[in-house]
């Protein structure tokens, strides 16, 4: 039985994770942390970790960037594994993550879904074979609700990209302030928001009279909250360290 502390447990993410984890007999959420307390599920919730003084196997995080130091000070201090998979992370706080996993494993993944990891590795292959001569473009569309833009997601998907380039490219948000042709060596990220689009990513290969297109959708939030619990269980007892969902994907 791998016991959880789930923190941002009253949101959307949070309340997908309680359903699923109280059909799963292999895994416990023994505490809740959020800002908001009302009681859902049966565990207690916390507004601040330091509150709560017992224990856990693992961490996992679907809240806010504001909420990630008190719960890595926490994690540090207890010695627990965190699976973080909040967006819109500074690279300060991403930079926090790689120096707290030298004490306590942390798995950081920006999309915990399996078919969206298999969908950067077709984009790192399409990359290596379409660099020259194609222009690469990205959108990403989410519901109404979502607070950051890009998603995590499309810039894990246009760092893959930068990773198999020769040389990395520059990633351009907006077009309409600069108005000048495209460069070749963009990445261009574009977000689209609108109604409960749970979360779509096209990878646009644009070549002379041919384009490529590579893309996922998905349709229910469980996706990711089903990969959040795998990930916790691959996390539990590891050393400490980074860890990804290539890491986890490999463990399979
Ligand atoms: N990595 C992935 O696969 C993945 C998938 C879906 C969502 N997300 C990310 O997870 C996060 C949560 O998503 P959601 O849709 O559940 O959002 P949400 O707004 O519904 O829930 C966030 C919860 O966090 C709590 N919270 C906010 N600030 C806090 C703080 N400072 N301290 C403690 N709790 C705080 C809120 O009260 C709320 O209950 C977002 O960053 C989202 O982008 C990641």
């Amino acid at each position: 039985m791998i016991n959880i502390i789930l923190s941002g447990c009253n949101g959307k993410m949070g309340h997908v994770i309680s359903r699923l984890a109280e059909a799963d007999e292999n895994v416990k959420i023994v505490a809740g942390f959020d800002l908001n307390t009302v009681q859902t599920f049966d565990y207690e919730i916390f507004k601040n970790p330091a509150e709560y003084a017992g224990t856990a196997d693992v961490i996992i995080d679907f809240s806010h960037p504001a909420a990630l130091d008190g719960l890595l000070h926490f994690a540090l201090d207890r010695k627990i594994p965190a699976v973080v998979a909040t967006t819109g992370l500074s690279a300060e706080q991403i930079e926090q993550l790689h120096e707290v996993s030298r004490q306590v494993p942390i798995f950081f993944s920006a999309n915990m879904s399996l078919g969206i990891n298999l969908l950067i590795d077709l984009v790192k292959r399409a990359t290596k074979l379409l660099e020259d001569s194609f222009d690469i473009e990205i959108i990403e569309k989410h519901h109404n609700q979502k607070i950051d833009a890009p998603s995590g997601t499309a810039l894990a998907i246009a760092d893959g990209i930068n990773e198999a380039l020769s040389q990395p490219y520059q990633y351009v948000y907006d077009r309409h302030s600069v108005r000048k042709k495209r460069d070749k060596k963009e990445i261009g990220i574009h977000a689209v928001r609108g109604g409960t689009i749970v979360g779509d990513h096209e990878v646009i290969f644009a070549g002379t009279d041919e384009i490529v297109t590579i893309s996922h959708t998905a349709t229910s939030k469980e996706i990711f909250a089903q990969g959040s619990i795998k990930a916790a269980k691959f996390l539990a007892g590891k050393e400490p360290g980074m860890y990804d969902m290539n890491s986890l994907l490999a463990s399979l």
